[in-house]
């Protein structure tokens, strides 16, 4: 039973089928679908997601996954000795490793907003981000949506309050594609990635990234390759460095908009329900596991998506990190069949557990996930 979308996303079979056939294509004539005819695939694939993501074509660019997203902002920052970068303590551990490395060779600082957790209120996370900016501050990373505490933070006014205060906001979108309404155009951070394997479902190496229109001269790919200085008709300059990473498969990206097709019809409201239907799931699957397992919710339902972080019940807290996975999360799939990512949140440290909720899922298996913790 698969209760962990959010991790590594899950494709639906027309859609690989779809991959299948444009790689089939691609290995019979490789010159002519990767070099003659590549963006007559890349440019419609742009335009779709950009109309999915209220965005211009203009301003976005494939990547292959968030991290090369934040890699690709964070390697093109011109830090100086002293100057500051933000990040929350509920990042995701691989884009802090981008932050730490950069701050590390520039003689800069890295600054950790501490955001509780549990919490009550979506001002708790605002508030912690701004105490936590200062003069110095050249760039924050947020997340929309949290990895490990599975919270919706409230992003727009972040994105507002640090503009006012001269910060550029580097969104981490990872899990939001495809779990929350987007509108880039109107949100307009300094950058926006997001992943696409995730939540509408494109087979993986597919993500993007977005740049406001002024913060585009200075970026430059986490893999620099020839669009620096070939310059292609009707394509900006950031579309040329971003649109060739060297030889990859660049299937993942021309399913994109099949994989948005596809999704959107499953349900008679389309998108706009698809995502209702996922997010009231996950509410209805908190409420069960947090009633059946006496735990308190760590945060309103109102700063959910289509994740949730569960506390786990006493008999698990206090136990010592052993190997990458946990023990007792091997175990409930071992035993049990059921997927669910265990993990370590706040200080002191308390283990979670994090349910997904998409159109494959119903209560049912939240049910059965239940009565197998209570059995682990
Ligand atoms: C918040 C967040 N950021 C970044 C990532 C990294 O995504 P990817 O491995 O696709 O780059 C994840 C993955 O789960 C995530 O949850």
């Amino acid at each position: 039973m698969f209760l962990n979308h959010g991790s590594f996303g899950a494709c639906p079979k027309p859609v690989l089928e779809l991959q299948a056939k444009l790689r089939r294509a691609l290995e019979a004539e490789p010159v002519q679908f990767l070099w003659r005819h590549y963006e007559e695939q890349l440019d419609p694939a742009r335009a779709a997601l950009a109309r999915f993501i209220g965005a211009s074509p203009r301003d976005l660019v494939f990547v292959t996954n968030a991290t090369t997203g934040v890699n690709a902002v964070v390697r093109s920052l011109k830090l100086r000795r002293g100057d500051e970068l933000l990040t929350t303590g509920h990042d995701y551990n691989a884009c802090r490793n981008v932050l730490v490395e950069a701050t590390r060779r520039a003689g800069a600082k890295l600054v950790v907003a501490q955001i509780p957790f549990p919490l009550r209120r979506p001002d708790e996370v605002v508030e912690a981000i701004l105490a936590a900016v200062t003069t110095r501050t050249r760039l924050a990373m947020v997340d929309h949506v949290t990895s490990n505490s599975a919270l919706v933070f409230p992003l727009a006014r972040i994105i507002r309050e640090l503009e006012q205060r001269g910060v550029d906001a580097l969104v981490d979108g990872a899990h939001a594609p495809g779990m929350l309404p987007l509108n880039l155009t109107r949100l307009r951070p300094a950058y926006y990635t997001g992943n696409l394997h995730k939540w509408v479902c494109a087979p993986k190496g597919a993500a993007f990234l977005w740049a406001r229109a002024d913060r585009q001269a200075g970026l430059q790919p986490a893999v620099i390759s020839h669009g620096n200085n070939r310059p292609r008709p009707d394509h900006n300059a950031f579309q040329d460095r971003f649109d060739w990473a060297g030889t990859i498969d660049p299937t993942p990206w021309f399913c994109v908009p099949e994989a948005i097709r596809w999704l959107g019809r499953l349900l008679p409201g389309h998108w706009c329900e698809l995502r209702a239907r996922n997010h009231e799931l996950a509410v209805r699957a908190r409420r069960l596991l947090c009633e059946r397992l006496e735990a308190e919710p760590p945060c309103p339902e109102n700063m959910l998506g289509c994740i949730a972080a569960i506390p786990l019940p006493e008999r698990f807290q206090g136990v010592p990190r052993s190997g990458k996975i946990d023990p007792e999360q091997l175990r409930l799939y071992d035993e049990f069949g059921i997927e669910v990512p265990f993990s370590r949140i706040g200080n002191p440290e308390r283990r979670y557990f994090r349910i997904s909720a998409h159109i494959y899922n119903s209560l049912s298996d939240y049910e059965r996930l239940a009565e197998a913790l209570q059995k682990l």
